[in-house]
């Protein structure tokens, strides 16, 4: 086991033992837990979520659940059974329900801790720490939603066991994102990527380690991402463009893959990227997609999406872009130039 301790008030177990652990987690208090169907039904014969009752909901696996309306229905049950202020919430699953408990316990009643228990690699490397939790404004992605700590998060790696190739591809995705902003990680999974998809291997556990311990420095710095925190989102200005225009139909960290390669290209017409560190991070991207490499196109509405985007001041597209290894910069772009760096790109 190992704990991460941070000064955001609160530390992160890295363990296995999923049937002790979780127990423990979820044994006693005045709790309620919120999953999703997948979690549900794989793991209703080791979790004993029957003793939990009407303190129990849940969603339906997907991005379409992290919706205000789905939130205000938790809310409206958490009332019913009489939740309090003294409740905590337990987000129990990925990074969608993770971001839509963690929302649901920063509004009820203003306010109520929540314990964070990541069941999908993006969610364990990256969504179940920092305190963003957000839900989508129709297909624009964590449009509405608050900065809220959690009070704890238990990583049990071993839930990676029943995590379907695809996800696990997804969460790849924000490992490499880290990976561009920590030299020596990058140095690291370069070696040894394939040995990410073993999903009990020393490697990933010190990946998880490795990309927490990362994440956690950076927010202890700026938590509510008025600087240095926007790092964090390399490759997203495309990939979350991406991911709206073309409906969800690849995951997450599938888009923000994607957003990865066309942002290096960015970096490339700029010629801020060293050419050499160009190409080992496009190889890396290329290994980590496999085939679910998508055509930028409906530029449009990836162009409307990119406008949205939480990084944006005064009407300008931000995006970070890689420069050498460990070092990024971030670009300014008018919509205009946005567009015709995107024209560039088809
Ligand atoms: P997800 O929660 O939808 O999980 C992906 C799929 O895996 C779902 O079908 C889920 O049911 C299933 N699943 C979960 N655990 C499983 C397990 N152990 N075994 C088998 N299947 C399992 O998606 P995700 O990829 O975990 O997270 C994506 C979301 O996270 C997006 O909404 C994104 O915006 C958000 N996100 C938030 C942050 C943040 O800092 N808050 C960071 C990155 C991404
Ligand atoms: N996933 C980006 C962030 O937490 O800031």
């Amino acid at each position: 086991m190992e704990r991460i301790t941070s000064n955001l008030g609160y530390s992160i177990d890295v363990d296995y033992e999923i049937d002790r652990r979780v127990a423990e987690e979820l044994s006693g208090g005045n709790r309620f837990v919120v999953t999703d169907s997948r979690v549900y039904a794989l793991y209703r014969g080791r979790i004993d979520f029957d003793a939990l009752g009407d303190r129990l909901y849940v969603v339906r696996a997907g991005e379409a659940s992290k919706q205000l309306k789905v939130a205000g229905k938790i809310c409206e049950r958490m009332l019913a059974v009489g939740c309090d202020r003294a409740t905590e919430v337990v987000a129990l699953g990925g990074g969608v329900i993770g971001d839509l408990a963690g929302f649901v316990a920063a509004i009820f009643m203003r306010g109520v801790s929540y314990v964070q228990i990541p069941t999908t690699l993006l969610a364990m490397v990256d969504s179940s720490v920092g305190g963003k939790t957000a839900v989508d404004l129709g297909d624009a992605k964590n449009i509405i939603g608050v900065f809220k700590q959690p009070s704890r998060v238990l990583v049990c790696v071993d839930f990676l066991a029943t995590l379907p190739q695809r996800e696990l591809r997804s969460g790849l995705g924000e490992v490499i994102k880290t990976a561009l902003l920590d030299e020596e990680l990058f140095g690291r999974v370069q070696s040894h990527l394939t040995e990410l998809f073993v999903t009990e291997s020393e490697f990933i556990f010190d990946t998880i380690v490795r990309c927490i311990r990362f994440k956690i420095g950076v927010v202890e710095r700026d938590e509510c991402e008025t600087g240095l925190r926007k790092i964090l989102n390399l490759g997203h200005t495309i990939g979350h463009g991406l991911e709206a225009a073309d409906g969800h139909r690849l995951s997450h960290g599938e888009y923000v893959l994607n957003g990865i390669r066309y942002e290096l290209q960015l970096a490339r017409f700029r010629g801020c990227v060293d050419e050499e560190y160009a190409r080992r991070i496009a190889l890396l991207v290329d290994t980590a997609l496999e085939s679910k490499f998508l055509p930028l196109k409906r530029l449009d509405r990836v162009l409307r999406y990119a406008a949205s985007d939480k990084k944006n001041r005064n009407g300008n597209i931000c995006c970070i872009l890689p420069v050498r290894e460990g070092e990024t910069q971030e670009a300014v772009y008018t919509k205009n130039e946005f567009r015709q760096a995107l024209e560039r790109l088809v």
